[in-house]
């Protein structure tokens, strides 16, 4: 199959591709597929021109990975019309180049698309209502995904996804810790953790031989457990012994332009007992990914 990724300098993209690339033989994604990795560089999803250009000058494609997206959530709000073109205006386009190649559309979304007021794990059939820009965006790309797609693709919503990679809470807050004492942390928003490698595991063990659907579904997928950014700076810091005192605050302490939703906890249960996808419980994935940039 030839399989093509977005977001190939993302925490996602470069996830999927450490373990093609580096897996030691356990899978053979490499010999039995063609991966190809793409970056802004050579499809850049802001300008519809430039979409189009790439597919008519590449050969079809078996199955898509959108890990691309404008994910700067308080920039967002300020860079409306570009946020709104690469999540949902290229997702459509791509949706339609995949309809008419006829590929299989994997499409990342976010646990953003919820308000975040349900005091339960938002459920997949449950009705979005985001509360920022970003939000509104990926929403508006699961919709048109699935109105060009009925078939044939799949939009998996993640949450609070960290990685080796790029900026994210953990390497940011490694850096902060290392340089102060004392850490005001935001305790009153709700979620679970992504490790972009869990994440990316499941989405190659999806495409390997499990994915037997044929209607376009919506699936949530995180690590296990119920944490605030408060508890995930504290294990951090613990896990690499850093001594930096970790205060709670609450989210009206810490304005951002974008509204943030209180509480984004997922139930996973769709995606596990229809893939069989095992997922991890944040700390033991946590604990993985600090060992390695441990080692960097
Ligand atoms: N990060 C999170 O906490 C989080 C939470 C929930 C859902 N998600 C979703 O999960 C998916 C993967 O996220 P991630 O954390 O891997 O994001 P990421 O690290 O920010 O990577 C996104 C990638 O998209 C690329 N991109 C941005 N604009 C582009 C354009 N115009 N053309 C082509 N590529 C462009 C970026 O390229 P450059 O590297 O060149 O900038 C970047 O490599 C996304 O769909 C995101 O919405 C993420």
């Amino acid at each position: 199959m030839r399989i093509l990724v977005t977001g190939k300098n993302g925490q996602l993209g470069k996830s999927i591709n450490k373990i093609v690339n580096t897996d030691n033989g356990k899978n053979n994604y490499q010999q039995d597929n063609k991966f190809i990795f793409v970056g802004r560089e050579e499809l850049d999803l802001s300008s519809e021109s430039g979409i189009n250009h790439y597919f008519d000058n590449n050969d079809k494609f078996d199955i898509i990975i959108n890990c691309a997206a404008y994910t700067q959530v308080d920039k967002a709000e300020q860079e409306v019309e570009l946020a709104n073109q690469i999540n949902h205006l290229a997702v459509k386009q791509l949706a339609s180049i995949a309809s008419k190649q006829k590929a299989k559309l994997i499409h990342i979304s976010t646990d953003y698309v919820f308000d975040g007021d349900s005091n339960k794990p938002y459920l997949e059939t449950d009705k979005p209502n985001p509360i920022n820009v970003y939000g509104k965006t990926k929403l508006a790309g699961e919709k048109a995904l699935q109105e060009i797609m009925p078939t044939n693709a799949m939009i998996i919503r993640t949450s609070w996804v960290y990685s080796e990679y790029g900026n994210n809470f953990v390497k940011t807050m490694l850096n902060l810790g290392k340089e102060r004492d004392e850490l005001n942390v935001v305790s009153d928003q709700i979620g679970s953790p992504t490790y972009a490698t869990d994440l990316a595991g499941a989405i190659l063990e999806i495409i390997d031989n499990k994915d037997k659907k044929q209607s376009t579904e919506i699936y949530h997928y995180s690590n296990e457990g119920e944490i605030s950014w408060y508890d995930f700076a504290k294990e951090i810091f613990e896990l690499v012994d850093i001594r930096c005192a970790v205060k709670p605050i609450t989210t009206q302490q810490y304005p951002t332009p974008a509204r943030r939703p209180k509480n984004t906890l997922m139930n996973k249960a769709k995606i596990a007992k229809t893939f069989s996808v095992g997922i991890s419980d944040w700390k033991e994935s946590l604990n993985t990914c600090i060992t390695i940039l441990k080692e960097q």
